[in-house]
């Protein structure tokens, strides 16, 4: 028994207090008293007890209803309280414990009893809150571990995930600057030979024109010849011909450069790059994605190139991270038009700006990009960069570019990736790579 227990007697009746108090007293309890139950629940927003001794039978509103009250205050629900009462009878007994009481004493009092029952409600009550509170501890415990685990889990699956992402992006890389080369000597020599072909072919028209002032009449199958053929049509066309054959060779050989510039397999060490090579040639393999369509004009892209030093960076890397920002930035553009017509598209053009400029207070470069499309709301705006997170249609989008991106920019080359945007203005990402 805790001797400095607080013991809370409710009563109307001066005798029976003073019987109580001295009891109480004399077992070395401290003692509180009202007389109303009113009184006794307007002292109770000031002090805890450690048990509540209450009369039933009481002017004002009764132990039942005092009872009823204090249980349904959350403050005062888990003190336990002994009914003290003259009725004898089952009915108000059970009426008592049925309205939260732990127990009842009936009057006149027998003093060994009161205390045994004091007692025993004191040390259940403790026990009980010992119990409360350790369950309470190993509740928090567990529901801490368990958070932990989910956290676990999801980091594992996010680096799986980005594991998975970079091979395949390797290997692709890979796959895709073994292609370009490929390419590139066939595509060469067709270029290297349309210079001379074209060369050769007006040599022959010139011959044939030599013939055809020699000899005017040369006799009637060559006539005949000539017209089948429709020379005149073909001295006019072929040059054309050749011309848009040398224009596309050299459209190739651009773009299996590009694909070269944008695929370097360079994982293991930093090099010099060309950032502005690394934007042009991922703006060339985007191009079927610019171009004009059915539904819009082509997307305007706006370059304002500053004077750049060569980064030392991982340049298939960089260029990755540029190829995330420029798709995701198509892509709000294309949401952007799905309400609108060519007409309405054309009045206000979808626009991509690209600015580049180096800091050299901070010696960095900084490269901005920037969209007039759907923009991103504040609230987005704190979740784009998670792993997973994304606004697009399933098997549209993984959620991954920006988490990648930011990786690529804040891990692996110690810059910022920072988004700007207000819903009605577009989205401006910000990358900036520290010169080393
Ligand atoms: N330029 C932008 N304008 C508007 N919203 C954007 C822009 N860039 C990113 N977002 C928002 O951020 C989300 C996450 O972008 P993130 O590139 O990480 O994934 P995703 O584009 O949805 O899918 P993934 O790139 O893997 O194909 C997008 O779903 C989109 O809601
Ligand atoms: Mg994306």
């Amino acid at each position: 028994m805790e001797p400095s227990n607080l013991i809370f007697i409710v009563d109307d009746n001066p005798t029976n207090i003073k019987v109580l108090y001295d009891l109480l007293r004399a077992s070395g309890f401290r003692v509180l008293v009202a007389k109303s139950g009113e009184t006794a629940i307007e002292r109770l927003e000031s002090v805890t007890p450690d048990l509540i001794l209450l009369d039933i039978m009481m002017p004002g509103i009764d132990g039942y209803e005092t009872c009823r009250r204090l249980k349904a205050n959350p403050n005062t629900m888990n003190i336990p309280i002994i009914f003290m009462t003259a009725l004898s009878d089952a009915v108000s007994k059970v009426k008592g414990l049925k309205e939260g009481a732990v127990d009842y004493i009936t009057k006149p009092l027998e003093h060994q009893e009161v205390l045994a029952r004091i007692n025993t409600h004191l040390e259940l009550y403790q026990l009980r809150q010992k119990l409360e509170q350790r369950v309470q501890e190993r509740t928090l415990e567990l529901s801490d571990a368990l958070e932990n685990l989910k956290q676990s889990q999801i980091k594992l699956q996010q680096s799986q995930v980005q594991l998975v992402h970079s091979e395949k992006m390797s290997a692709l890389g890979n796959l895709v600057a073994g292609v370009a080369h490929e390419i590139n000597n066939p595509v060469g020599f067709m270029i290297g030979n349309i210079y001379p072909a074209i060369e050769y072919i007006n040599d022959l028209f010139g011959l044939i024109q030599l013939y055809q002032q020699e000899f005017p009449s040369p006799g009637n199958a060559i006539q005949a010849y000539v017209k089948r053929i429709d020379l005149d049509y073909v001295r006019e066309d072929l040059p054309k011909l050749l011309e848009s054959m040398q224009q596309g060779a050299e459209r190739i050989y651009n773009i299996s450069q590009s694909l070269r510039t944008f695929s370097r397999a360079d994982n293991e060490c930093k090099q010099p790059f060309n950032i502005h090579d690394g934007i042009d040639s991922t703006l060339l393999i985007l191009r079927h994605r610019l171009k004009a369509n059915q539904n819009r004009p082509d997307i305007e892209i706006v370059k304002n190139y500053g004077e750049l030093p060569l980064v030392k960076c991982y340049p298939g890397q960089l260029n990755q991270v540029f190829m995330n920002l420029l798709a995701n930035a198509i892509d709000a553009l294309e949401e952007l038009n799905q309400n609108r017509s060519f007409t309405e598209i054309a009045a206000s053009p979808n626009c991509i700006t690209i600015i580049t400029k180096a800091d050299t207070v901070n010696n960095t470069v900084i490269i901005s990009i920037k969209d007039n499309g759907v923009g991103i709301s504040k609230d987005k705006q704190q979740r784009i960069f998670d792993p997973a997170f994304t606004t697009k249609a399933v098997g549209k989008g993984t959620g991954l570019g920006l988490a990648i991106a930011k990786d690529i920019v804040v891990e692996k080359h110690m810059g910022k990736l920072e988004c700007a945007s207000t819903s009605t203005d577009g989205a401006e990402f910000i990358i900036e790579i520290p010169l080393l």
